[in-house]
């Protein structure tokens, strides 16, 4: 027995693992200080200590069999929204996946979405892999937001066997930042729901919408048989995304949860986290879409295209007039005392984005600007960079 235990401890010695630094604190004030200066995304926003504190006080079930405050931010995001049932889920992506999942039944058949939509672009070709759909890619006609003429134009509807028949539209909104009209959303649902197809939202960022447009969430979700809700992006949650819609389609969506490997057990400390961004962080969007506003003006001030307007938390540039490239500004940004970080074309306030954070950028730009005409560079309006304004870098792993 006595060299079972020996055998033990030396097991135990391989297996423990500490994962804090020697300097844990000064390194999460250093990440704290840094997301304030950093433009890439608001996936990047850090939990508060308050947040956590929260969290570790909730609930201690098991979300497969019944976890008390996951069912009770569930049963919430249900009502808050106006739908029948909603489902916790680990990310945005397994949310829209599985919305389409549920939707779709018997192959062939089609997904309608905009050319942008982030179900096509950066879900890994997720729909053609889960449900075996094909994606119709829409460009906007207005080059914004996708009218009811503009679904009307590219859909498939009947039985010729050549195609693949239409039976989800799936909108975004926001949309890079950007705004559809509400009446829009609801002249495309009409017709839709009139062809017997559904409706499903990629609302990752529809609390913005909220925010900007004063409008109600169960007015936004109306029109939408499913939407995808995410708490770890603006909100600032460190996880966590929410599927609403009815209770049969909530309840077959619970099953592909399980079966896509994303049914989780003690994840109070998750949903408890989302509950506090609800509560706490959601009305700061206002000042976030200010800092936007901001920082919009400020490079319209030097000069510098504005190639998708600041409707929310994003603004999209084109810094080609003054004669800088976006190369050029994410070196010399990283190289400041202070560094700020930029992933091309799309910069992205948070609640975590400082006032400071918007002046030195702006700052540098202004400088960068004098060097350019310091060095013979004419002022070009017409220059462009960027054509289409959506070109944007991938946020990059910092390690440091
Ligand atoms: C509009 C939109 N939808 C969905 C997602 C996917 O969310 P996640 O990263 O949690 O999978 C993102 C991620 O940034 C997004 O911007």
């Amino acid at each position: 027995m006595g060299s079972l235990d020996a055998v033990r401890a030396s097991i135990a010695e391989q297996v423990k693992f500490d994962i804090l630094t020697q300097t844990q604190d000064a390194d999460n004030e250093k990440a704290r200080q840094q997301v304030a200066r950093n433009f890439v995304s608001d996936t990047l926003t850090v939990p508060s200590k308050d947040m956590y504190i929260y969290a570790s006080m909730a609930s201690l079930g098991d979300d497969v069999y019944h976890e008390p405050s996951t069912l009770a931010l569930e049963a919430h995001m249900a009502k808050l929204t106006g739908k029948e049932a909603a489902l916790f889920l680990p990310s945005g992506t397994m949310s829209n996946q599985i919305a389409l999942r549920t939707h779709l039944k018997q192959p062939p058949y089609a997904v309608l979405c905009d050319h942008r939509a982030h179900i096509l672009r950066y879900e890994a070709g997720g729909t053609a892999f889960h449900s075996g759909a094909t994606s119709l890619a829409v460009h906007p006609a207005n080059g914004h937001h996708l009218t009811l003429a503009d679904v009307q134009a590219n859909i498939i509807l009947g039985d010729d066997i050549h195609f693949a028949p239409v039976e989800v539209v799936a909108l975004e909104n926001t949309l890079n930042g950007t705004i559809i009209p509400q009446e829009e959303i609801i002249a495309i649902s009409d017709y839709v729901h009139s062809e017997g197809l559904k409706m499903h939202l990629d609302g990752a960022r529809l609390w913005h919408v909220a925010i900007e447009t004063g409008k109600p969430m169960n007015e936004l979700c109306a029109p939408f048989d499913s939407v995808s809700l995410c708490f770890s992006k603006g909100l600032g949650a460190p996880i966590g995304s929410c599927l609403v819609g009815s209770t049969n389609f909530i309840k077959r969506a619970r099953w592909f949860r399980k079966l896509f490997g994303g049914g989780m057990r003690q994840t109070s400390i998750l949903t408890a986290s989302a509950a506090f961004a609800l509560t706490h962080n959601f009305p700061r969007l206002a000042a976030v879409h200010e800092l936007a506003k901001k920082l919009e003006d400020g490079l319209k001030k030097l000069g510098i295209n504005i190639t998708s307007a600041a409707e929310t938390c994003m603004v999209f540039f084109d810094p080609s007039p003054i004669g800088v490239d976006f190369a050029e500004l994410l070196k010399r940004a990283e190289a400041l005392p202070n560094p700020i970080l930029i992933g091309g074309s799309r910069l992205v306030v948070h609640i975590q984005t400082t006032k400071e954070a918007v002046d030195d950028l702006l700052a540098l730009l202004s400088t960068l600007a004098e060097e350019k005409k310091a060095a013979g560079f004419v002022y070009s309006p017409q220059a462009n960079g960027n054509a289409n304004g959506n070109i944007y870098i991938r946020a990059r792993e910092k390690s440091k």
